[in-house]
């Protein structure tokens, strides 16, 4: 590789980076005693087809992406990516990693290398119109 591909390279890799850190805006939460709790129809994103938000609980660096699932559930992920810690970017269906070109569906399994672990899932509850995130206990 010579400079300029260098360069260039690097230049591409930054903007993807920049572009993933901006597709969503993060909503500030509050957890208690480790847990988030989320209630669904304050956050229309949540009640869409394919609807993403994302949330950065207090005291923690890094947001997670609550995602609709289709059958009526949900999934709370970690957007960073488990090859190079890049963030993944929600894209209808899956996730794209901007850096490398891994792929993820929204259960956060590798649909596209070169990652090879999934992201990390943190356990979630729907109860009431409520929905608990447990933080303490990502997988
Ligand atoms: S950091 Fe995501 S594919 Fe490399």
């Amino acid at each position: 590789m010579d400079r300029r591909e260098f360069v260039i390279l690097g230049l591409g890799t930054m903007a993807g980076m920049l572009t993933g850190c901006s597709s969503l805006v993060a909503t500030p939460v509050t957890p208690v005693a480790g847990k988030v709790r989320l209630t669904v129809r304050n956050f229309p994103a949540l009640s869409r087809p394919r609807g993403a938000l994302k949330i950065l609980p207090q005291g923690q660096e890094t947001p997670l992406y609550v995602l609709a699932e289709d059958d009526g559930g949900y999934a709370v992920l970690s957007p960073i990516c488990t090859h190079l810690g890049c963030t993944v970017d929600v894209d209808g269906a899956t996730l794209l990693c901007p850096c490398h070109g891994s792929t993820y569906d929204r259960r956060g399994r590798v649909l596209r290398g070169p990652a090879e672990r999934p992201l990390r899932r943190y356990p979630s509850h729907l109860s009431d119109g409520v929905l608990e995130i447990d933080l303490r206990e990502a997988a």
